[in-house]
Order: structure tokens, then sequence, then C-alpha cells
């Protein structure tokens, strides 16, 4: 009998195979491939662009940067950690969560490595969040999601599930898909002028995991959805498209006070000009209706973001966006 996805034996031993979910084992592989350190990636000519090439303007939109990514990374860990592990009982799911915790990991110790080296200024990056209102309203919007299904953990029960799934939209889709995706085209503007060429490295390899965790996100709620058809219902469509246009408007929000003024090619209108593109391919994704109709702004980010082929190898088919869509 096939294990089930969600709300199985939370104790039971791992028996990985036969799978019931070859999608997520497809993943656990990619992961593997994609392993890498910090400290692999020198970061002396980011000093020097530090100190004598960047303006304070400049410096500024780097901490900001840092300053929501570092905690944002941890809180991804702890949700993934507190809520979904709990949830999600098949093994090959659960050992890519595993997978997916370490790299989170890594990705602070990532930003770690940038905060001590450049240096910054530690106390002003690690206060942003709590400090600064667009960052800190960003925060809230997460801890909530996070905060709902923790409290009244249920995989049984409609209400309980599209908890779940909202949660899964929240993180996967929202944090990891468009939030994360708007900073990483931040930092990478650097690289296009030429600047922080280190820190831009560990950015396309943190990018690389987190188009993964993406792909992992989208295929885990899509299946959710596939197993449990009782939750889908024109209502929660349009309560999933509203998460995802509130999400944009406190991204633009966020961009507006990162970029009061252009910098290194870039200005607020043209990054969140991005931001809703991307929100329209996390809807489609979800096979919700896009909201924006905005071509991509930034044609240099479609080299960088491009989501990894995952190849289900099990069925010998390329399954990247063949997951079976959503009908609301
Ligand atoms: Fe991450
Ligand atoms: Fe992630």
């Amino acid at each position: 009998m096939a294990r089930r996805l969600l709300g199985g034996d939370p104790l039971a031993a791992v028996e990985l195979f036969p799978l019931s979910h070859p999608w997520a084992y497809a993943h656990v592989q990619q992961a593997k491939h994609n392993t890498w350190f910090p400290e692999e990636v020198p970061l002396h000519d980011d000093v020097r662009d530090w100190h004598e090439r960047l303006s304070d303007e400049e410096r500024r939109a780097v901490e900001m940067f840092l300053g929501f990514f570092n905690p944002m990374e941890s809180l991804v860990t702890t949700n993934l950690l507190l809520s979904l592990y709990r949830a999600v009982t098949a093994p090959e799911a659960r050992l890519y969560l595993a997978r997916q915790a370490w790299e989170e990991a890594n990705h602070v110790m990532a930003f770690e490595y940038v905060i001590k080296t450049l240096p910054l200024d530690r106390e002003r990056v690690f206060g942003l969040h709590v400090e600064h209102p667009a960052v800190a309203a960003k925060e809230l919007f997460q801890r909530q999601l996070a905060e709902q299904w923790l409290v009244t953990p249920d995989v049984e029960s409609v209400e309980g599930l599209q908890r779940l799934v909202r949660n899964l939209v929240g993180y996967f889709v929202i944090l990891e898909g468009i939030f994360f995706y708007s900073g990483f085209a931040l930092a990478l503007a650097f690289r296009q002028r030429n600047l922080l060429r280190g820190l831009c490295t560990i950015v396309d390899w943190v990018l690389k995991d987190e188009s993964l965790h993406l792909s992992f996100g989208i295929h885990l709620i899509t299946t959710i959805l596939e197993e449990h058809p009782e939750i889908m219902s024109a209502a929660f469509g349009r309560q999933l498209r509203e998460l995802i246009l509130r999400a944009v408007e406190l991204e633009e929000a966020y961009n507006r006070a990162v970029l009061p003024e252009p910098l290194i090619g870039l200005d607020a209108d043209v990054l969140n000009r991005y931001v809703r593109y991307i929100a329209d391919r996390r809807l489609e994704e979800l096979g919700l209706p896009i909201a924006f109709g905005e071509p991509n702004p930034l044609r240099w980010m479609v080299a960088q973001v491009d989501m990894p082929e995952i190849v289900n190898f099990f069925e010998a088919r390329n399954i990247h966006y063949e997951v079976g869509r959503a009908r609301w």
C-alpha cells in the first residue's frame, strides 16, 4: 500500500523503498549535486569593493539584503522542523526536508561568513528585521503563517489541511519563491556592475538551492491537493491568490525602502516589476490565474533563475513543470 504523504506514524522507521512519491526522492538526488561550502568562495575582492568602490547607499542596500535573508533562513528551518516534519510522513519527503534543513543552515553560515569577512556592522544588520518597518512587516507575515499551523497541527480536517497548504504557499512559494528571488535580483545587480563577485557566487549557489526548495514545495502542494481534493474550492484558490498578492505589496514596500534612489543600474520600479513578473509565474505554477501580465524587466536574470531540471528517473521523463496542476 502506498505510504501516506501526510499523517502517517510520525515515529515509524524509515523504509525508503518502494517509493510512494518518487518526485520527492528525485529532489533528494538532485540536491546532493548542489553540495557546497561558503569558504570555497574567496572574498578578497569583495572586501576591497566594500571599502573602496561602494557608495554609502550601496552598502546600506547590501545590509538590507542580509538583514532580511539571515533571520528568514532560520525561520524557514524552524518551520521545516517544527511544522512540516510533524505533518509530512512519507520517508522520501522527510529525507528531502532533512536535506533542506541542512542547506538552510549552510545558508545561515554563508551569510555569517560574508558579514564577518567584509566586515559588516553586525548589530545594525541583525537589528533590521526588528527595527525597519518594511523588513519587520515581511517577517510578521511569515511568522503568522508558521504560528497558525504550530498552534493547531491537523492533517485530518479540511481546515487543518488548508492551513497547512497556506503555510506551504507562504514558505516555499512566497518566501523562497518571491521574497528571496527579489533579493537575489538586487544582489546580482552588483555583479552586473562588476562588484561583489564573491558574494554573488554565494548568491548563485543559494539560488540554486532555493530553486530546488521551490520546486519541491510546488510538488508537495500539488500532491496534497491531488490526494485531498476535498480541500480544493474556488474560495480556497482565491485565498491563496490573495496571500500571494499581499506578499507582492509587502515586497514592493520593502524594495522602495531598499532603493529610495536608483542604485547599481536598478530602481525600485524595475525591481517591483520583476516581483510582479515572478509572482505571476508562481500563480501559474499553482494553477491559479495570473494577476499582472508583466513582462520580465530583468532579462539578465533569466539565465540565473531557470528552475532546475528535475529528471524523474523512475519514469524516465522530465517532470519540470509537469506536476499535476491544481484546478480551482
Ligand atoms: Fe535558504
Ligand atoms: Fe530555502
